[in-house]
């Protein structure tokens, strides 16, 4: 998709995770306040995005959508100035088809042009563009309009297509956005995240700047999982390259929740300009022990071990797991501990409690 964006995955904030319907302007401007006062903006987190039901139910006399009057009263466009003031950018959300999956507002069929326009003159910088109310009409045929709506604009806006991994997406959509969504809807659980995780997996190789697979945003602090299980799904998402979109409610967040989501170290990985998503290269064999990993720019690899098992148990990468020639001596950066230690012994190896996980970079030792 030929509008430069995306060259690493988008990181922000997305509403629906938490708020669902339940948003308004002053929440949106808060958000963006504390993206900056948090100095989450700084470590990279930009976009702050609406989700389903800004709109009012029907388009005005002209056919334009029009902001709910008592949620947005001011406006988007008034709401963009604000956000890009503070140094950052808006997203904005509509479907391919006839309404939202809310039934709360319209959606983009058939208006692609007029909607995109709309967008473009609010200063809008993201679009992500859901799949209801689509008349069975395939996804092929609906999403490509919006894309080209977009260009036509000479904005460049982002363009997130959510049509949940119908018509495997990763083996086209390339050309049409700069992501897309491979599975359905996640939900604040690790029977959810752990398979939506495994699901995105598998169109590993497609993915790179320009356009990313997308297993969805982030639950990291909306309360359905212990620590370990988030950092898990913070580590896991960061090393499988996806969007970076936080759900939870940032103007109220705890400690722990902070020290997960504002980790330079694992937010470097995701961000890293080689671009390759990292997959697990220890297949599960029922055992739940797994090692994710993937190459980083500069002949580093990042790794993460994973205990999916029920109980405490040791998880251990040999360097023919994850790429790397046998008897290659590396530096191991514990990305969680802030810790280096030297390994000689061509493999890592850490005991994990249940769901826990340890995510390391692992730099080879110049001779
Ligand atoms: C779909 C999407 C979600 C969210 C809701 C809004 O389910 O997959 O991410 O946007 O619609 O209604």
């Amino acid at each position: 998709f030929e509008n430069g964006l995306g060259q690493t995955p988008p990181m922000g904030w997305n509403s629906w995770n938490h708020f669902g319907c339940d948003i308004n302007e002053s929440l949106i401007r808060e958000t963006a306040d504390a993206m900056v006062s948090t100095g989450l903006a700084a470590l990279g987190y930009k976009y702050i995005n609406l989700d389903d039901c800004w709109a009012e139910l029907n388009r005005d006399c002209k056919g334009n959508m029009v902001p709910n009057a008592s949620t947005f009263p001011s406006g988007i466009k008034a709401l963009a100035h604000y956000v890009h003031r503070k140094g950052l950018k808006l997203g904005i959300y509509s479907d391919a088809g006839n309404q939202t999956c809310s039934k709360r507002m319209p959606g983009s069929l058939g208006h692609e042009e007029q909607d995109a326009k709309t967008f473009a003159s609010w200063g809008v910088d993201y679009l992500k563009y859901d799949n209801c109310e689509n008349n069975g009409i395939n996804v092929k045929i609906r999403y490509p309009p919006m894309s080209e709506a977009l260009l036509k604009t000479g904005r460049p806006i982002f363009f997130s297509m959510c049509e949940w991994g119908w018509e495997d997406p990763a083996t086209w959509a390339r050309s049409v956005g700069n992501s897309w969504r491979t599975t359905g809807d996640i939900e604040d659980n690790w029977i959810s995240m752990t398979s939506i995780a495994d699901a995105n997996d598998r169109w590993a190789s497609y993915a790179g700047p320009g356009g990313w697979n997308d297993p969805d945003m982030l639950e990291v602090g909306n309360g359905g999982m212990t620590t370990e299980e988030y950092r898990a799904h913070f580590s896991i998402w960061a090393l499988a390259k996806a969007p970076l979109l936080v759900g939870c409610d940032i103007r109220a967040m705890d400690n722990t929740t902070y020290e997960l989501l504002s980790n330079p170290e694992v937010i470097a990985v995701n961000q890293d300009k080689l671009g390759v998503q990292g997959k697990k290269v220890q297949p599960n064999n029922n055992d739940g022990l797994e090692v994710w990993a993937g190459p980083l720019h500069g002949n580093k690899v990042a790794v993460v071990l994973w205990n999916r098992s029920s109980s405490n148990a040791t998880v251990t990468a040999s360097w023919s797991d994850i790429g790397l020639e046998p008897g290659t001596v590396v530096h191991a950066r514990d990305l969680w501990e802030h810790s280096t230690q030297t390994l000689v012994s061509g493999e890592i190896s850490a005991e994990l409690d249940s769901h826990a996980c340890k995510m390391y970079v692992l730099t080879p030792r110049k001779c």
